[in-house]
């Protein structure tokens, strides 16, 4: 079997406009099954379920990351993605330079890529914290006969990570985030990485957006759809635009930003036919590929807090993201009195 045509032909459907779940479902299960064939590990041991405590999140443990494959929209979205900012980026003269934040084992959102493009095309930084994962990404890419692309291995911490200024990346890769930017550095990882990049580098995701919002009363939840949550006010944006914007205090020196805080009032007569307070997550992947509410595990609702229907002033909350080994947005409700 020509194992790179095999790659070629299960991803193919990710690259379809046209959605047929069923396909999708049949993708996902035969990539992931290529790719374990190809790394030949059991990830399931201690050393591969052990998660990676930083100060400022926590990186996966090698069986973890393996299993985000299997999030079809989230796989499918980043790839549409990055396949959209490629096609743009591309240009006759120089290979541009792709930098893959937190690879995992399988480098799962860029292969696709490794078997479709030349060395003359795209050259690859890819940068992975966990050693066992780093020296699995690199048996799979060996095994695939692509010792021939310009890729770069590096085991190191992508929030500490220095660009060579003389090699500065055009495209910008990272899916290092949970729901609501909780517990993983993604938002640490960009900052360190916007900080030192030329201005017309783009980053995949290119925003993601923390809104407080409401839940429709009386929906089971394995019925719940984007169209039962109401956006309220938008809390958090992590891009490159708002990232740098006069709200958030930030030198492009430091290592920390301060988050700026900010309080959204819910007045009661907004709260009918609603029966919670909740956290939303959307991602722009780039340009018209997304990730809408409730369609992947990186953009599940999460329960703020129950509304009493006896509930008869206002709701006031008052939130912060705050980077630390436990990354998340800090929030404290206030309730007017019920009767
Ligand atoms: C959620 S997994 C995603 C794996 C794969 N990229 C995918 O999308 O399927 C995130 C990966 O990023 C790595 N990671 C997390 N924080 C990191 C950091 N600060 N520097 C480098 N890698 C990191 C983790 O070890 C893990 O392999």
């Amino acid at each position: 079997m020509d194992i790179q045509k095999e790659l070629i032909r299960v991803t193919a459907e990710y690259f379809e406009d046209n959605i047929d779940y069923q396909k999708l479902a049949t993708a996902s299960k035969e990539y992931g099954q290529l790719l374990n064939e190809l790394c030949g590990q059991n990830m399931a041991v201690e050393d591969g379920r052990s998660n990676i405590e930083l100060d400022n999140g926590e990186a996966l443990g090698t069986y973890w990351a393996a299993l985000c494959l299997e999030d079809l929209w989230r796989t499918r979205q980043f790839i549409r993605g990055i396949n959209e900012v490629i096609k743009e980026k591309r240009s006759a003269q120089k290979p541009i330079h792709l930098l893959y934040a937190g690879s995992g084992p399988f480098a799962t959102l860029i292969l696709p890529f490794l078997v479709r493009y030349s060395k003359q095309e795209i050259k690859y930084t890819l940068l992975e914290i966990n050693p066992f994962s780093y020296q699995l990404v690199q048996n799979v890419i060996a095994k695939l006969g692509l010792d021939e692309l310009d890729i770069t291995f590096v085991n190191a911490d992508t929030t500490q990570y220095k660009i060579d200024p003389t090699n500065k990346p055009d495209i910008i890769v990272s899916e290092t985030m949970q729901n609501a930017l909780a517990k993983e550095p993604q938002v640490p990882i960009f900052l360190n990485l916007m900080r030192q990049v030329k201005n017309d580098s783009i980053f995949i995701p290119e925003k993601i957006e923390l809104y407080v919002g409401l839940k429709k009363s009386g929906i089971p939840n394995e019925e719940l759809q984007a169209k039962h949550f109401h956006k309220e006010a938008k809390v958090v944006e992590v891009s490159k635009e708002a990232m740098f914007s006069a709200g958030h205090s930030e030198k492009r020196t430091s290592y920390t930003l301060q988050f700026p805080k900010k309080q959204t009032i819910i007045e009661n007569e907004k709260l009918n036919g609603f029966d919670c307070l909740v956290l939303i997550t959307e991602i722009q992947v780039y340009k018209n590929e997304g990730i809408g509410i409730n369609r992947s595990g990186l953009t599940t609702p999460i329960i703020m807090e129950p509304i009493s229907s006896n509930l008869k002033g206002s709701i006031t909350i008052d939130t912060q993201y705050k980077i630390s080994s436990d990354p998340k947005l800090e929030y404290t409700i206030t309730m007017s009195a019920t009767v």
